[in-house]
């Protein structure tokens, strides 16, 4: 019999212990020896299994050693993540990928040579270093070597070997400044390192390199296309497709709902115009009704629409932007309390896949065509 994932809620648990921590922020430049204080405290926070949030060129992360299984415990419950979603592990080394798995296929030394230090993660058999508290149970382990250099700087510090999510509560948009994670992880982690606002915005692109064809199973800013440049033949897990499947999705972490705003959000899908007449329908109504409603819109489209509350995610030209806006747009919705979202779709043409990705699980697959 399969059972439910269990899900700590830390916030409550700390309080019933009696243990709220005191979260400190410093910041960090990537460079020594001005980042030598920060990274000495990290290094005592994580050896004694605490927990520091980091930024890398993705999004935040929230790091601990990942070879400590308390330490992945407590990385769980200060995000009130279920057990079955497992963490990725960090390293700053090549050469520490050897540790972390017994068998990596040539397939990963050729996507490494590629793409790392960068925002890819690649999953492969795991080795017995590797506690199954950091893999959610699995035999499997990602890794991912960040470009980030207060991200490197960080993990060499710490000893080699990171598991780190992002840093959000479980379900939220994950974090794009050090702010945001202060708002989701306040009072739960002994440090917060601000290194400012991150570059891409939208989290690695993940693929398995288990099976005979390596897959994608979740897209990022590494296309598919540039993917398949480098090993050829790449599947695609159908349920990042948005197709129906009977299989859950290889990565645990993608059937959860997530990147959520508190409003309802729906995305509407067509022709431009149909488009935009149908948004600015909608929230008249929702206007008559006293229901604070907002539009989620490219800056070409922007003036388009009558609602007072239209939120700009940049240039449809300029998708690096729109996946750098995303999440702290979605965050954005939820500090104007706003109860009802309606958002344009940003089919561009290399990351789009995985901007779109986050968007529709935000909506919760909310999809309206017109
Ligand atoms: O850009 C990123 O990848 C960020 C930064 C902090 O590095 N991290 C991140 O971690 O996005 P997280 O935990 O939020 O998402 C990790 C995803 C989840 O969907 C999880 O299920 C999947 O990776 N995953 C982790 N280990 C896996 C494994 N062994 N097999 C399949 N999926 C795995
Ligand atoms: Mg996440």
């Amino acid at each position: 019999m399969s059972r439910e994932p269990e899900v700590i809620s830390a916030g409550e648990k700390t309080e019933k212990e009696g243990r709220v921590i005191k979260t400190r922020i410093m910041k960090a430049v990537g460079k020594m020896p001005d980042d030598r204080e920060v990274m000495e405290l990290s290094a005592d926070i994580i050896k004694n299994g605490g927990l520091v949030a980091i930024p890398t060129e993705t999004v935040y992360g929230l790091a601990g050693n990942a070879l400590d299984p308390k330490a992945s415990g407590k990385i769980y419950k200060a995000k009130g993540r279920p057990s079955d979603n497992p963490l990725i592990v960090h390293i700053a080394d090549i050469k520490d990928l050897k540790v972390l798995s017994p068998d990596i296929p040539e397939n990963a030394y050729k996507l490494a040579e590629k793409f790392w230090p960068g925002p890819l993660t690649m999953i492969l058999n795991k080795s017995e270093i590797v506690p199954k508290a950091t893999t959610g149970g699995l035999d499997t382990v990602a890794v991912r070597m960040p470009s980030n250099e207060i991200a490197r700087e960080f993990i060499r510090a710490c000893g080699g070997f990171i598991a780190a999510p992002s840093a959000n509560t479980s379900g939220r948009p994950s974090c794009t400044t050090a702010l945001h994670v202060k708002e989701d992880l306040d009072g739960r982690i002994e440090l917060i390192i601000d290194g400012g606002d991150v570059g891409i915005g939208l989290e690695s692109t993940i693929i398995d390199l288990t099976g005979a064809v390596p897959c994608l199973l979740r897209p990022g800013y590494i296309s598919l296309e540039e993917l398949i440049s480098v090993v050829k033949n790449v599947d695609v897990d159908p349920v990042i497709a948005g197709k129906e499947s009977r299989m859950p999705p290889k990565a645990p972490g993608m059937k959860y709902r997530h990147y959520a705003p508190r409003g309802e959000l729906t995305i509407i899908s067509g022709e431009r115009e149909k488009v935009i007449s149908y948004i600015n329908e909608k929230t008249a109504r929702a206007k008559k009704d006293g229901i604070k409603a907002a539009v989620l819109a490219c800056s070409e489209n922007r003036a388009c629409y009558d609602s007072a509350l239209v939120y700009d995610a940049g240039s449809i030209y300029n998708e690096e932007e729109i996946a750098h806006n995303l999440f702290s747009v979605l965050r954005r919705f939820d500090e104007e309390g706003v109860q009802l979202i309606y958002s344009e779709e940003f089919n561009t043409p290399n990351i789009g896949m995985a901007i779109m990705n986050r968007l529709i699980k935000a909506a919760g697959n909310k999809i309206i065509k017109v």
